[in-house]
C-alpha cells in the first residue's frame, strides 16, 4: 500500500522513518524489486535472462534509455564509450598527489569529483545533450580510473585504454597489462567481469543511489555526485561488503565445523557486534537472485583455473548452508546477498582486495547516472528530510 503524504507535510504532518523502512523517495521506472518474491527487474527484464543474454553495455543503454538498443543505437553506444575512455593527461597529477597505499577508494571519491575540473564544457544540466555527453563520460572513463588506482597502488605505469577491447576486456588489459609482459585476456574472466559489472549496475534506491540523487536534487553537477556515491558505496554495510566477506573467510581459516560455527554463533550474539557478511539485505527476504547468478559464475571462473577446489570456496558454500539451516537465519529471512560469492571471483581474477569496492563502483555509475538522468529529466525537488528534534526545550543563555 502507498499512502502519498504530499501535500500534507507543509503545515506540519511528518512521518518518521529512520533508515526509510517504508517510504518512497521517488517514482523511477529504471530498476523494480520483490524482495519477498526474490524478483529483480531492469526495465521489465529479468536480471537473470540479461546475466545470460545480454552484456553490460546492453545493460548500460537500456538503464539509460529505457529500451534494448537496436543492432544501430548498440554500435553507436559502444563507439561512442570507446571514444570517451582516456582521461585528461593531467589527471595523473591528481593521483601522483596520494601516498601510494592510501585506499583505492579514497582516491577514486578524489578523481570522479575532480572530473568536474576537466569536463566542465557539459555541464549545464538542463540540456538533455550536457547530460547524456556527461553520462557517456562517466561510464567510459570509470574502468580507466579504477585500473589507474590499482596501477598507482603498486607503483606500475598507468595504462592508456585500448578501444579494440570489449568494456570488460579493457578494464583486466589496463589492470594487469605491464610493459615488460604481454597480458593475455582470459575469455572467462573477460565473461565473469562482466557479469559482475551487470550483476551490480543498478539496485534502484540503495543508500548510495539515494545519495546521489539526494545530491543531484541541489543541482549539483554529475561528477560531483557520483563522487558522493562512491562515498556513500564504500562502508562495509553497502559496496564494502564484497572485501569484508573475503577477510571474514580469512579469519574463519578453515571448512572445519567448529570454525565456522563458531563465526554463525558469533553473528547470533547480540552483544557482539559481528555480522556474517554477504548476508542479509534491506529488501531481499528471500534469495537474491543475483547470488544465484554469481554462485554460478564462481564455479565457472574457479573450474577454469581448476581451482574447484579453492578453500575460501569451501568455507563459503559450508557456511552458507550452515547459516541456511540456522533458526536464526530462517526466522530473520537472511540470504546471501549479491557479495557473497563475488569476491571470491575477483580473488580468482587476481584483483586484490582492496579493489573490490572499486569494481562494484565501475558497475554501478551506470546505475547512478541513470537515475540522476531520471531525475534531473523530470519534476523534482531538493530533497530535505525533517528530523524528530530530540534536543533542549528552548532556554535562557546563562548571566555571567
Ligand atoms: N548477520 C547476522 N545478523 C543479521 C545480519 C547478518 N549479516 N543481517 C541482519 N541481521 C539481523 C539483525 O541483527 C536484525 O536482528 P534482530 O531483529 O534480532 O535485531 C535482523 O537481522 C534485521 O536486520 P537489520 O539490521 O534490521 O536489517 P537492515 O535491513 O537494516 O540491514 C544489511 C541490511 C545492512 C544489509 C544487513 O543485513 C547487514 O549488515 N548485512 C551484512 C553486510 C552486507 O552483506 N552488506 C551488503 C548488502 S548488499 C549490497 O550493498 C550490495
Amino acid at each position: 500500500d502507498v499512502v502519498d503524504v504530499r501535500g500534507l507535510t507543509a503545515e506540519g504532518f511528518f512521518t518518521y522513518d529512520p533508515g526509510f523502512m517504508a517510504t518512497s523517495s521517488c517514482q523511477s521506472a529504471i530498476t523494480y524489486i520483490d524482495g519477498g518474491k526474490g524478483i529483480l527487474l531492469h526495465r521489465g527484464y529479468p536480471i537473470d535472462q540479461l546475466a545470460n543474454h545480454s552484456n553490460f553495455v546492453e545493460l548500460a543503454y537500456l538503464l539509460l534509455f529505457g529500451e534494448l538498443p537496436s543492432k544501430d543505437e548498440y554500435e553507436n553506444f559502444e563507439r561512442t564509450i570507446r571514444n570517451h575512455t582516456m582521461v585528461h593527461e593531467q589527471l595523473a597529477n591528481f593521483y601522483k598527489g596520494f601516498r601510494r597505499d592510501a585506499h583505492p577508494m579514497s582516491i577514486l571519491c578524489g578523481v570522479v569529483g575532480g572530473l568536474a575540473a576537466f569536463y566542465h564544457d557539459h555541464l549545464d544540466i538542463t540540456r538533455e545533450e550536457d547530460r547524456r555527453i556527461s553520462a557517456i563520460r562517466l561510464l567510459a572513463k570509470m574502468p580507466t580510473l579504477a585500473a589507474m588506482c590499482y596501477k598507482y597502488n603498486i607503483g606500475q605505469p598507468f595504462n592508456y585504454p585500448r578501444n579494440d577491447l570489449t568494456y570488460g576486456e579493457n578494464f583486466l588489459y589496463m589492470m594487469f597489462s605491464n610493459p615488460c609482459e604481454e597480458y593475455k585476456i582470459n575469455p572467462v574472466f573477460a565473461k565473469a567481469i562482466d557479469r559482475i559489472f551487470m550483476l551490480h549496475a543498478d539496485h534502484e534506491q540503495n543508500a548510495s543511489t539515494s545519495t546521489v540523487r539526494l545530491a543531484g536534487s541541489t543541482g549539483a553537477n554529475p561528477f560531483a555526485c557520483i563522487s558522493a556515491g562512491i562515498a556513500a558505496l564504500w562502508g562495509p554495510a553497502h559496496g564494502g561488503a564484497n572485501e569484508a566477506v573475503l577477510n571474514m573467510l580469512d579469519e574463519i581459516g578453515d571448512e572445519s565445523e567448529e570454525n565456522i560455527q563458531r563465526f554463525v554463533d558469533r553473528a547470533k550474539d547480540k552483544d557482539d557486534p559481528f555480522r556474517l557478511m554477504g548476508f542479509g539485505h534491506r529488501v531481499y527476504r528471500n534469495f537474491d537472485p543475483r547470488a544465484k547468478v554469481m554462485k554460478e559464475t564462481c564455479d565457472e571462473v574457479l573450474s577454469e583455473l581448476g581451482m574447484a577446489d579453492d578453500p575460501q570456496l569451501k568455507i563459503a558454500k559450508r557456511l552458507e548452508q550452515i547459516a541456511l539451516e540456522d533458526d536464526y537465519f530462517i526466522e530473520r529471512k537472511l540470504y546471501p546477498n549479491v557479495d557473497f560469492y563475488s569476491g571470491i571471483i575477483l580473488k580468482a581474477i587476481g584483483i586484490p582486495t582492496n579493489m573490490f569496492t572499486v569494481v562494484f563502483a565501475v558497475s554501478r555509475t551506470i546505475g547512478w547516472i541513470s537515475h540522476w538522468h531520471e531525475m534531473i529529466s523530470g519534476d523534482y525537488k531538493i530533497g530535505r528530510p525533517r528530523q524528530l528534534y530530540t534536543g533542549h526545550a528552548q532556554r535562557d543563555y546563562p548571566s555571567k
